[in-house]
Parts: C-alpha cells; sequence; structure tokens
C-alpha cells in the first residue's frame, strides 16, 4: 500500500516519467557496471531516454563532510537508475518559508539523451544549476530536460553539487579547503569525460553552461588551471565569477567561527582548524543550516553568505587559486575555449537580489531606518569600497539622490542592484577578454522577453508585472517548475521561440558556434564596448542586434572600484 501511494505520489510530482514499461533502455559504462533508465514522454517527440540518480562520488558524509569529493566506486550489476535523487540539503532563502530540504547525500547526476544515443557520437550539454551557491535543484521537475531533447541532437547531463555550508566554507587552510561545490562539478566533468561515450555523447565535445551561480560556476571553471579538456565551450547566463555573490570573502576563517559559535560549539575561537573542522562534522545538517542564519546582517541580506574562496596551489585538489576579481586573469590563460554570455535587463536581474524588497513596504521601511548601511549590506561591496561616498554616489546615479526606497526610487534601486551584481561584472569580464589573443569569445545575449510564466512572482513574492526578470530566459530551455511554466502550446510564438533558442544553445555545443551571430559584428578591443549583441525581445521578430550599455553607470563602477 506504502509503496502504491508513493507511485502515485511521486507520477503526479513528475507525470512525464513512466517507470512500468518493461523494455528500459539499458547502459553499460564497463562489462559489470549498467545502469537501467526510463523512457519519457517528449514535447514535440515521442520519447527519449532519462538515466536519473547516477552516484558520481561517495556520499559526501561523515569524514567525507568538508572533504573534497572522492570518486564513486563503480557498482557491480545493474543499478536502477528511473527516480530523481534528493537534492542537496538546502535553506533556500530565496523563499524562507520553505523549510530545509534535501540530504547531505546527494552527489548523483541524471543524463537525458535520444532514444537509444542517438546514433552516438553526440554533444553534451552539461548544466550547472543556479540558486546563489545555497540552492536549487537538477532534478527535471525543475531542469525540465523536454526542449533539448526535442532537437534529437544532443545529451543533457545535469549534476548536483553540495550548497552553501556543506560545499563552500573554509578554514582557508588545509583543514577545510573550501570550493567543495566547484569540486564536485568537476569530479561530475570527469565522470562525464570517462563514461559519456558508453551513452552515445563526444568526451570531447562538452559544453558547460548555467544560470546565475551556475554560470559564475561556469566561469571559475574557466579559470581552473587544471581542466584536463573537460569541456570545450562554455555559456554564462547572468552570473560571472566577479560579481559580489561569488567573489572569495575575506575571512573565511571568521565565518566557520562565527558559525560554529552560533552552533552551540564551545570556546569556538580557541579551538584549531582541525578541531573547529572535527566539532562541524559532529553537529546534524539541519542545526548547521539554521545556526547560519545568524551570519545574516539584514532580513535575507547579504543573500549569498559562503562563497567560493582561493586556495594555495599546494592544497590537494585545490580548485581556485587566482583572484576572480583581477581582470588581467579572469581565464586562468585558457584561450581556446569559444564562450558566450548573456544577461536579463539590470532591473530583471535585480529581483533575484532585492526579493521581497521590492514589493514589501514592512521590509521598505526597515531598509528605510538605516538606509546606508543597509544597502551596503545588500550590495555586497567589498569591505574597501564600502564608504559613505561610494553610497552617495551610487544613490546620487540611481536614486535620484533620495536616501530612502519609496514608489518613486524603486525602479533606481533594482538597476543599481542589478548592475552592482550582473550588468557591470559582465561588462568587466567582456572589457578585458573580448581580446581574441585572450579568449575565444562567440557573442552576447541580452534576454528580453517576458513570456505567460515569469521568476518575478517567485522573487518578489508579488503579482507586480516588474518586466522581465532573472532566470526568465530558463523557461525557453527548460521545462521548468511547477506553476512556473506548464509548457506552451505549439502553435504559440514561445513554442517557436523555445525551438530557435534551444539551437542556439545546441548548435553552440556541435560547433563553437551559432548562425544567430552571423549578422552581429563582432566585439574586439577595438571596438568594445560599442559593438553588438544578440537582442531577445517580444516581437514578431524576437531576435534584434542591439547595442546599448549605459556607459555613464559602467563607468561609475569602475572608478568605484578603481579606489578600493
Ligand atoms: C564488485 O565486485 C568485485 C569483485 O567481486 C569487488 O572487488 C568490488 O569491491 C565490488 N564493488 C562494489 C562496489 O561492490
Ligand atoms: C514558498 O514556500 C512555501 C512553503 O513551502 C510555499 O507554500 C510557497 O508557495 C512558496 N512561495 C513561492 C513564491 O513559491
Ligand atoms: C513583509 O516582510 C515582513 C518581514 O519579513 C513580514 O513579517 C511580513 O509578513 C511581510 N509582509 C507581506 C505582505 O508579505
Ligand atoms: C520608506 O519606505 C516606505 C515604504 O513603504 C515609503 O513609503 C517611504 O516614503 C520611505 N521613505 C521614508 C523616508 O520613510
Ligand atoms: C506603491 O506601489 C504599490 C504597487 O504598485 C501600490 O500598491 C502602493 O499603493 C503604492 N504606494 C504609494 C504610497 O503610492
Amino acid at each position: 500500500m506504502k509503496g502504491i501511494a508513493f507511485l502515485l505520489t511521486y507520477l503526479v510530482y513528475c507525470s512525464n516519467i513512466d517507470p512500468i514499461r518493461a523494455d528500459s533502455p539499458e547502459v553499460c559504462l564497463e562489462d559489470s557496471s549498467c545502469v537501467l533508465g526510463e523512457y519519457m514522454s517528449g514535447n514535440e517527440i515521442d520519447s527519449f531516454e532519462a538515466f536519473l540518480g547516477i552516484p558520481f562520488a561517495k556520499p559526501p558524509i561523515g569524514d567525507l563532510r568538508f572533504s573534497n569529493p572522492e570518486e564513486a566506486e563503480l557498482w557491480n550489476g545493474t543499478l536502477s537508475a528511473v527516480y530523481p535523487k534528493p537534492v542537496c540539503i538546502q535553506r533556500d532563502y530565496l523563499n524562507v518559508s520553505k523549510p530545509i530540504s534535501g540530504s547531505e547525500d546527494c552527489l548523483y547526476l541524471n543524463i537525458y539523451r535520444p532514444l537509444r544515443g542517438g546514433g552516438g557520437e553526440l554533444p553534451v550539454m552539461f548544466y550547472i544549476h543556479g540558486g546563489g551557491f545555497f540552492a536549487g535543484s537538477p532534478n527535471p521537475s525543475f531542469i525540465g530536460p523536454l526542449y533539448f531533447m526535442d532537437t534529437s541532437d544532443v545529451i543533457l547531463v545535469v549534476a548536483a553539487y553540495r550548497l552553501g555550508l556543506f560545499g563552500f566554507l573554509s578554514t582557508n587552510d588545509e583543514e577545510m579547503t573550501g570550493n567543495y561545490g566547484l569540486k564536485d562539478q568537476k569530479l561530475a566533468l570527469q565522470w562525464v569525460k570517462k563514461y559519456i561515450s558508453a551513452f552515445g555523447g563526444d568526451p570531447d565535445r562538452v559544453t558547460i553552461f548555467g544560470h546565475s551561480a551556475g554560470a559564475s560556476a561556469v566561469h571559475l571553471h574557466l579559470m581552473n588551471n587544471n581542466q584536463e579538456g573537460l569541456f570545450s565551450n562554455a555559456i554564462m547566463m547572468s552570473g560571472t565569477a566577479n560579481t559580489p555573490f561569488a567573489l572569495p570573502i575575506n575571512d573565511p576563517r571568521d565565518q566557520v567561527v562565527n558559525l560554529a559559535i552560533a552552533a552551540g560549539v564551545n570556546e569556538a575561537e580557541d579551538l584549531s582548524s582541525a578541531d573547529l573542522v572535527q566539532a562541524l562534522r559532529s553537529i546534524e545538517p539541519e542545526a548547521l543550516l539554521l545556526a547560519a542564519d545568524n551570519l545574516k546582517l539584514w532580513a535575507e541580506q547579504p543573500l549569498v553568505i559562503f562563497h567560493p574562496n582561493i586556495e594555495s596551489e599546494t592544497w590537494p585538489g585545490a580548485f581556485l587559486t587566482n583572484d576572480p576579481s583581477d581582470p588581467s586573469i579572469p581565464f586562468g590563460g585558457v584561450t581556446d575555449i569559444p564562450w558566450i554570455i548573456g544577461n536579463a535587463p539590470s532591473k530583471g536581474e535585480a529581483l533575484v537580489i532585492a526579493l521581497r524588497l521590492a514589493s514589501n513596504t514592512s521590509l521598505q521601511e526597515e531598509l528605510n531606518e538605516s538606509f546606508s548601511s543597509r544597502l551596503s549590506i545588500a550590495l555586497s561591496l567589498p569591505a574597501t569600497c564600502d564608504t559613505e561616498d561610494v553610497i552617495d554616489t551610487l544613490v546620487t546615479e540611481y536614486m535620484d539622490g533620495k536616501h530612502n526606497l519609496n514608489n518613486d526610487t524603486l525602479n533606481g534601486f533594482l538597476e543599481l542592484l542589478g548592475d552592482a551584481y550582473f550588468i557591470y561584472p559582465t561588462y568587466k569580464l567582456l572589457k578585458y577578454n573580448v581580446n581574441s589573443r585572450r579568449s575565444d569569445f562567440k557573442g552576447i545575449i541580452h534576454f528580453d522577453y517576458r513570456g505567460p510564466y515569469s521568476f518575478s512572482g517567485y522573487f518578489t513574492n508579488s503579482l507586480t508585472d516588474f518586466g522581465v526578470s532573472h532566470y526568465d530566459d530558463t523557461l525557453f530551455l527548460f521545462d521548468g517548475p511547477p506553476g512556473l511554466s506548464n509548457g506552451y502550446s505549439k502553435e504559440s510564438r514561445e513554442a517557436a521561440l523555445v525551438r530557435r533558442f534551444v539551437r542556439v544553445y545546441q548548435s553552440f555545443a556541435a560547433n563553437g558556434y551559432s548562425d544567430e551571430f552571423a549578422g552581429i559584428e563582432e566585439c574586439n578591443d577595438l571596438n568594445f564596448p560599442n559593438c553588438e549583441y544578440l537582442s531577445i525581445v517580444k516581437d514578431e521578430k524576437p531576435f534584434k542586434t542591439g547595442n546599448t550599455w549605459n556607459l555613464k553607470r559602467m563607468t561609475i563602477w569602475e572608478q568605484i572600484y578603481d579606489i578600493c
């Protein structure tokens, strides 16, 4: 009875998986290690194959909590890979009413492919989900594979990685080196390199792509000095390594001590790093996640508290040894990986940072009570930039000089957050890297199409239309979370946009290029920023050429970062 109830719940939860067909697809990685997947119903095609919950690392529990991930041993026999695994345990600050969910044992990946692998040697797309490094899910109810599978021309892989304190805490020494979430992603990429040919994928044509923190992670993989040919193309949408939410914090070890104190570890200030790690390993994961609430300075701000950190090259498995804020080395010497970058409009990008501040008047009043200090918390400016003068300069430019948030200053406030976290970091990355001698830059996407669904309601918890939101472009790549995207009717212009937008990604994965950029003037160090980008807008002809940056604002940010 229990089993049936579970099955029914499951079918409702993820109704396009059909777990009862007898001729399930099977793939063998090695002679005695096989996986049994499932057929899923397609969108414009009949069906495709899904292999859900394949382990790529040993469960990061016990002594492996706060340790570099270790490769999972292959199993003996046939692994049933028909249900998604629990998400990596998380406290989701994007929606604080959501209870803690997931499990520490979460390092699994999902693979989707055309029937029987579509004949072999397909390009592989490896997606890194977003969620500020503290939330998100690789599972098909969130990252739906239907649209990519409609192309029948690509294998999609989506892997989990450790989140929040489990993925990004560091004592800033060898005891707890940090960057575990990024190392998990890299181990998943190594798994793909080793085994994807068994699924019909081409291990030499792997494209890494991501949104938001997932895009920051893509950028960090580009900076990684030991990529070992794990990927050949990269796409970053709405996220970079040099955004304030991803930049290393100054004092990662202090953060560990503060977390330990909040979690009730005795005399945490006096413990050695080794003892701190030992103490934190003995605490229940939920208790640690709740203790981390104490590291918030105001409301949900700063939104992201656990960041990637810079490691010493001598630490075992060091992932990030360059400073991502240094524009001269953002690609760690990589010159031959074609890459695309993109954003939504500044105001919409900001919604994921502002969250309910965009709509909740009592939160706005709280901000107003202590405007400069709370604004600087929300901006996560580097400590050296965090001065009254800098805040005044920004408020003058964006909020008409008014030090309070109200309906008149709301748009400017959002543009301020959007430029701080998304637009200026993209601009800076481009400014130093469109030079073709230093990298193989292929183009910019500006996504400005609001369809029938938008993340704006999800982030702001209101019905107000804030235009195109951060993450809205994902609704044209993946069939998304329930309620946010139930698909588009076949004749709609949204369905046409899905086909065309997915093709941009798929052809980039196949050839390192997309025809949609053909008529667009290439950016280089001579014409930047007066070069063109691909602009996707709500219009009869949704693919346009655009070329406007707010140069005045970009210059203000450059001056701010110059002095600090
Ligand atoms: C698989 O079987 C071999 C030979 O019996 C054994 O050495 C190995 O440990 C087994 N692996 C697993 C993951 O059980
Ligand atoms: C936030 O989470 C709560 C509890 O899970 C849920 O009821 C609510 O719908 C969520 N809010 C949004 C905007 O999704
Ligand atoms: C606004 O935010 C406050 C503080 O988090 C909360 O108590 C209140 O319920 C929110 N109001 C609305 C209308 O969502
Ligand atoms: C503070 O926030 C509220 C938001 O409801 C707004 O109406 C008010 O004008 C703001 N400014 C001041 C100075 O209180
Ligand atoms: C501010 O805008 C909101 C949403 O549009 C509206 O409900 C509210 O009445 C406005 N407040 C003022 C003081 O105009």
